[in-house]
């Protein structure tokens, strides 16, 4: 179940409808599906394309609740493992703080992995989302994510583009994001 520690008072939370009411009023929506649905063979590994399709296959009903309300057109699943090539590469491009042009919609099926997410108001927060749990961070948000120690997630991931998907940094761009109108202030 997610852990949502407060930056500054380091104050937590693991009560998912708490969560949730943490987190709308900041834009960030949260959910816990579980991940009793899936079959042993599904889960604590790394998974096969093909496995990979029957995890979609599983959460359909809520993708396409998401779709429909989000606009998503596309999903996919994506795993990080310590034996994944370039992880620590791969980690390096979110763990600093960011943006994106649309939303990161994620369900966790595996691991863990950490968003720290930047109000505008109020202090950041670590939200640590542990198998079973949803969450879409808006489009334009300033956060971070980072692994655990343990080095390992799949997700699934929901887009409007996945193209288009890239990190805006917000320490080293954020002026170029303003220029380019991806950010309003
Ligand atoms: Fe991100």
């Amino acid at each position: 179940m997610a852990v949502v520690t407060a930056l500054d008072t380091k104050l937590q939370t693991t009560d998912p409808r708490a969560i949730a009411r943490l987190l709308a009023p900041v834009g960030i929506a949260f959910e816990h599906w579980g991940v009793e649905r899936l079959p042993a063979h599904l889960r604590g590994r790394n998974l096969s394309t093909e496995e990979k399709q029957q995890v979609l296959e599983a959460y359909k009903p809520e993708l396409d609740r998401m779709k429909s309300q989000g606009g998503y057109v596309t999903a996919d699943v994506i795993s990080l493992w310590p034996d994944t090539p370039n992880i620590e590469a791969l980690c390096c491009k979110f763990d600093k703080k960011h943006i994106h042009t649309e939303d990161e919609v994620r369900f966790v099926v595996q691991g863990r992995g950490v968003f720290r997410v930047f109000p505008d108001t109020g202090a950041a927060l670590d939200i640590e989302l542990h198998p079973g749990d949803y969450i879409s961070v808006p489009a334009r948000y300033k956060h971070l994510f980072f692994l655990c120690a343990d080095k390992q997630i799949t997700c699934i991931r929901l887009f409007v583009d996945a193209g288009g998907w890239v990190a805006h940094y917000a320490d080293e761009g954020l002026e170029q994001a303003r220029a380019a109108g991806l950010v309003a202030k």
